[in-house]
């Protein structure tokens, strides 16, 4: 764990320098107006490389925390409805039905679960295709585990991406949303708990992520 957080360290440094290196720029312009109130334009771009530069070290430090766990019985269909009661604003903007069928009760570490969850249907949502979002969350009982079902109809991850998605900073098709760090918590947390965590390509489309959790 050490030499892959070493391995991540020389990534944050390399995308931290890019809004630093912009936040540097615009305090220079601002200080050549010295005197003159601040060109909001300027102002805007700075907030946004702050928040750019921020958002990256919070990813990175709930990244290096997605493997302490603290076990509790936890149930999944109420950790579910607070991840839907948070995700409703982007749920509604996008027009997006949730559907969840019953969930088990498992043990774990709520607020890692909560994480998990809210992260993978988010991306649901957010990697949407032309028609309205449909989300689907279930959990069939296997022979040892729970394997844990979201499934949407949106675009879909491209059989190059299936492993990678899964790393840091491992943005498919080039977005430019959101900070990539997403799927490799996913994927900390459930290893954490014991499970695995994959990705499949639906024959009519969309995309199903899958993890297991121990009975
Ligand atoms: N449901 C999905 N459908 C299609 N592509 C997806 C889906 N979920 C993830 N991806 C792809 O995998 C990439 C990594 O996902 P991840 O959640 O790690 O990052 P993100 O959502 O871009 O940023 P973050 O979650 O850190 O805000 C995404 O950028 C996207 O390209
Ligand atoms: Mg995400």
């Amino acid at each position: 764990m050490e030499a892959e957080l070493r391995g991540y360290a020389d990534v944050v440094a390399h995308d931290l320098r890019e809004p630093i290196t912009g936040i540097a720029h615009l305090v220079t312009l601002l200080e050549r107006g010295a005197g003159a109130p601040a060109d909001p334009e300027a102002l805007a771009l700075l907030r946004a490389s702050t928040e750019r530069a921020r958002e990256l070290i919070d990813g990175v430090l709930v990244y290096a925390r997605a493997g302490e766990l603290r076990r509790e019985p936890v149930a999944l269909g109420q950790l579910m409805d607070e991840v839907a009661t948070d995700l409703r604003p982007s749920l509604e903007a996008a027009g997006a039905t949730l559907e969840v069928a019953e969930l088990p009760a498992v043990e774990g570490d709520a607020r890692q679960l909560r994480r998990l969850l809210q992260n993978l249907v988010g991306n649901a949502v957010k990697f949407h295709g032309e028609a309205p979002p449909r989300v689907e969350v279930s959990a069939p009982q296997g022979p040892e585990d729970w394997v844990v079902t979201v499934r949407d109809n949106g675009l879909g991850v491209a059989h190059d991406d299936v492993e990678r998605i899964f790393g840091m900073f491992a943005r498919a098709r080039g977005e430019a949303e959101g900070t990539s760090i997403g799927l490799a918590v996913c994927r900390r947390v459930v290893e954490a708990h014991g499970g695995r965590i994959w990705v499949e390509q639906p024959e009519d489309g969309g995309s199903a992520f899958r993890f297991t959790l121990p009975r």
